[in-house]
C-alpha cells in the first residue's frame, strides 16, 4: 500500500513514520522547504522519543520519503492523510485554512480513487468541507473522479508519540462508504495483531471523539487543579486526596495530578474550539468554559505564591533572581505552545526578576520564542546558581531528586517552588529550604 501523509509536525511526521515501519510506502509531503530539505538530509526537526532511529531506518529502507510537492505522489497513493496544523483563529474556532489547502492541491490534481483522511484535529463537519472543496475542483476541472472522505483523529501523546501510534488504546475511523472502510481496516491491520481496536463510526462522530476526548482530560486537570487550590485552603494534601479518589475504578487514577496548569498544541486550543463550535450553535459549553477558566488562573499559581512569599509586594521582585527548571508544556518534549513557563517569565520580568532557565530539550525552542530575554543555563544547578527562589516548572525525570547540597551551595536564597509536586518536599525542609507545591 502506498500513503501521502501531508503535514510533517509532530503529527504528521509521527504517522508517516509509524506507517512506514509497518512496511508501508510512505511520502510525507510538507510545505516548508526548510524542514523538507533537513529531513532529506536526516534532520528530524522534534524531539520525540524514538522518532529520529525510525526515521533513518525506514529511509534507509526506501519506504519513507519527503517532498513539498503533493501533486508529484497524489496519483501515486491510495491515501492520503491531511495531518496539517488547525491553529486557533482569533475567535478560538479552529483555523481550516492549512485542511482546506491540501484539499485544493487535492482536488486540482486526483485522477484517481484515493481516500483523503484527515488526522488533524478539526471540527463536525470539516469532513464534509473537504469533500466539497474537492469536489468544486474537480468539476472546474470537468473530469469525474471517485474519491471518499474519512475522518482518523490522533490521540497521540507528544514525549511517547512513536509507542502511542505503534500500540494504540484505540483507532477511531470516522468513515461513509465501504470500499474507505476496508482500504483503512486494511492499513490498520498491523497495529491490530494483539488486539482489535479500531472503532469504525460515521464521520461527524469521529470528529465529536476526539475533541470530547480532549475536553475530558483537560476537565480532570482542572478539576485535580480547582481541588488542590481549596486543599490548600483547608488544610487538606491533594496527593492524598488523588489516591483516594484515583482508587475507585469509575474514576481510575490517571490525569488527577494537581499542578501549574495545561499547556501544549492540542488542550487549550480543542477546548477553545468546542467552546465555539457550540457557542455559534446557541449552546454554552459551561464547564468548559469554567475549565479553561481554571487553568488560565492556574498558570499563574506559582508566581503568586511567589509574590506572597515577599510579603505580597511584587516590588520586592525587583532584581530578584528566579531560576525556572523546565520550560516544556510537559516533559520529552520541546514544544512550548501554550506552556505556563512562557506565562511564568513573562510576569517575573514584568516585575524586574532576572530570570535564568534551564530545560534538557526546550532551550532552542525558548531562544526561537523569546530571544534573549532570560539567561540560558548549561544544567539545572547552573540556573540555581546565585538565584533567589527556584521554580519548578516541568517533571522532568532528571529534576526529580536533586542534590540538596549543591542546590544549598547554590542558591542564594532558601525558596523553592514545585509546581509539579515531584519534590520530596520533607527532605527539602530539614535542610532549610522553604518549601510550596500545589494542593498541599
Ligand atoms: N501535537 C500533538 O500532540 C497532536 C496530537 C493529536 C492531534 N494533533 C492535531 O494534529 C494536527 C497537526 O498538529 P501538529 O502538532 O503535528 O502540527 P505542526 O504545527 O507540528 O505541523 C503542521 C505541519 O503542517 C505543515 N503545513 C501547513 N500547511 C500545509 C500544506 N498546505 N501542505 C503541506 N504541509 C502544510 C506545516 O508546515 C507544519 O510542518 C493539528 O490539528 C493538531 O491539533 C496534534
Amino acid at each position: 500500500m502506498k500513503i501521502a501523509v501531508v503535514g510533517t509536525g509532530y503529527v504528521g511526521l509521527v504517522t508517516g513514520t509509524c506507517f512506514s515501519e509497518m512496511g508501508v510506502r510512505v511520502t510525507c509531503v510538507d510545505v516548508d522547504e526548510r524542514k523538507i530539505e533537513a529531513l532529506n538530509k536526516g534532520i528530524i526537526p522534534i524531539y520525540e522519543p524514538g522518532l529520529e532511529t525510525l526515521v533513518h531506518k525506514n529511509m534507509k529502507s526506501g519506504r519513507l520519503h519527503f517532498t513539498t510537492s503533493l501533486e508529484d505522489v497524489i496519483n501515486d497513493v491510495d491515501i492520503v492523510f491531511s495531518a496539517v496544523g488547525t491553529p486557533p483563529d482569533e475567535d478560538g474556532s479552529a483555523d481550516l485554512k492549512y485542511v482546506l489547502d491540501v484539499a485544493h492541491t487535492i482536488g486540482k490534481h486526483l485522477n484517481h480513487y484515493i481516500v483523503v483522511v484527515t488526522k488533524s484535529t478539526v471540527p463536525v463537519g470539516t469532513a464534509s468541507k473537504v469533500k466539497t472543496v474537492i469536489q468544486q475542483e474537480l468539476n472546474q476541472r470537468g473530469v469525474d473522479v471517485e474519491f471518499d472522505v474519512a475522518s482518523n483523529p490522533e490521540f497521540l501523546k507528544e514525549g511517547n508519540a512513536v509507542k502511542d501510534f505503534m500500540s494504540p488504546d484505540r483507532v477511531v475511523v470516522g468513515v461513509e462508504s465501504e470500499r474507505a472502510r476496508k482500504l483503512m481496516a486494511r492499513l490498520y491491520k498491523p497495529f491490530m495483531i494483539v488486539s482489535d481496536r479500531l472503532i469504525f463510526t460515521d464521520i461527524p462522530s469521529a470528529e465529536m471523539i476526539k475533541y470530547a476526548a480532549n475536553s475530558m482530560l483537560a476537565t480532570r486537570i482542572s478539576f485535580m487543579n480547582d481541588i488542590a487550590n481549596l486543599c490548600e485552603l483547608v488544610g487538606a494534601d491533594v496527593n492524598m486526596v488523588r489516591k483516594g479518589i484515583g482508587s475507585d475504578t469509575r474514576i481510575g487514577k490517571k490525569f488527577l495530578y494537581a499542578g501549574c496548569g495545561y499547556g501544549g498544541s492540542c488542550f487549550p486550543k480543542d477546548v477553545k474550539a468546542l467552546i465555539k463550535t457550540a457557542a455559534d450553535l446557541g449552546y454554552p459549553m459551561r464547564v468548559l468554559q469554567a475549565v479553561e477558566e481554571v487553568n488560565a488562573d492556574q498558570k499563574l499559581v506559582l508566581y503568586r505564591k511567589l509574590v506572597d512569599y515577599y510579603g505580597r509586594d511584587k516590588s520586592q521582585l525587583k532584581d530578584k533572581v528566579i531560576a525556572l527548571w523546565g520550560l516544556a508544556f510537559k516533559p520529552e518534549t520541546d514544544d512550548m505552545r501554550e506552556a505556563p513557563s512562557l506565562v511564568l517569565i513573562d510576569l517575573l520580568l514584568e516585575a524586574g526578576a532576572t530570570v535564568k532557565v534551564y530545560d534538557p530539550v526546550a532551550m532552542e525552542e525558548c531562544r526561537r520564542r523569546i530571544g534573549d530575554r532570560v539567561t540560558y543555563c548549561t544544567d539545572m544547578y547552573q540556573a540555581a546558581d546565585g538565584s533567589d527562589a527556584l521554580m519548578l516548572v516541568t517533571e522532568w525525570k532528571e529534576f526529580r531528586m536533586p542534590n540538596i547540597d549543591t542546590l544549598l551551595h547554590k542558591m542564594r536564597g532558601r525558596l523553592i517552588l514545585d509546581g509539579r509536586n515531584i519534590l520530596d518536599g520533607e527532605e527539602l525542609k530539614l535542610a532549610g529550604f522553604e518549601y510550596h507545591c500545589i494542593g498541599k
